[in-house]
């Protein structure tokens, strides 16, 4: 594997791949990587000839400094990792050269972009559309992955490329948990022993408001898993809604989709921690 700190020389070596017809496949990553990266990167090197994994932080998603400057760096971690799962370039540059100027473009794809972290995170996909449209650009791949546990993510970027009409197939990836549940994050590593079994409780929570849900309406099984978080130690429920996994609007009856997802936020201590579900 190669790791490439400029768009140029990544170019460089992918023109030439790209002229022996080679496909080429993308998983944007902000590193501190874990085996839900993992699962995306396989999945990304058994479909494609190449796979480039982008390990930056992009400072323009963070809506809040303090967790820009938290957020875990681990790039020689995340290179062996990589390596280890057959990526042909980890592709890893600074902020200079992602942002040589100020990023005045302004992504809007309400309402998928304004509910949920939309509402909670301003500014944020407008951060996210910003730098994977950058990626997107510098590495003109032929699949791009990402994973479902951003469900939110991954709709706004499947507009952004059906709108902005990017000659790409975006690959959706399912949820890698721990044993006990746990989705796995970059910010679990932030958890101490405390919180990581307090965080137990939402991907439990989630998994017994499916079975609830089979016997109860939309809004008798959001009160279940609103009251269950509030009881739970150590957690704070920042939101829970039931959303058509399309539209990402709230439904009202199991009857106004055939694919109904549930979206959590939790705060576990100061750790901020999504999930999500599918009913
Ligand atoms: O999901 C993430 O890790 C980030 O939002 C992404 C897609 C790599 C863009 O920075």
């Amino acid at each position: 594997m190669k790791t490439v700190h400029t768009i140029k020389e990544l170019q460089a070596a992918l023109s030439t791949l790209r002229k022996e017809g080679k496909t080429i496949g993308l998983v944007p990553t902000m590193g501190a990587l874990h085996d839900g990266h993992a699962s995306l990167v396989k999945r990304c090197v058994a479909e494609n000839d190449v796979a480039v994994v982008s390990v930056f932080v992009n400072p323009t998603q963070f809506n809040d400094k303090n967790d820009l400057a938290k957020y875990p760096r681990t790039l020689e971690a995340d290179c062996r990792l990589l390596e280890a799962c057959g990526a042909a370039f980890a592709f890893a540059p600074s902020v200079e050269e992602m942002y040589p100027e100020p990023d005045t473009r302004h992504f809007s794809y309400a309402p998928l972009d304004t509910v949920m972290e939309g509402a909670f995170r301003p500014g944020h996909f407008n951060g996210v559309c910003q730098i994977v449209s950058k990626l997107f650009d510098a590495v003109q791949p032929h699949r791009a992955y990402f994973g479902e546990k951003d469900f939110q993510q991954l709709a706004i970027i499947r507009e952004m490329v059906r709108q902005m009409h990017y000659p790409l197939e975006i690959v959706g990836c399912p949820i890698v948990r721990e044993a006990d549940g746990l989705a796995l994050s970059s910010r679990n590593a932030r958890l101490n022993a405390e919180e990581r079994q307090n965080a137990l409780k939402i991907s439990q929570t989630l998994f017994e408001s499916r079975t609830f849900a089979t016997s109860h309406t939309v809004a008798e099984t959001r009160q279940f898993v609103e009251e269950a978080i509030a009881a739970a130690p150590g957690l704070r429920l920042e939101y829970f809604e039931l959303v058509d996994g399309h539209t990402l609007q709230k439904i009202a009856d199991w009857k106004d989709t055939s694919y109904a997802v549930g979206c959590i936020t939790v705060f576990c201590g100061e750790v901020r921690l999504i999930d999500n579900i599918k009913y």
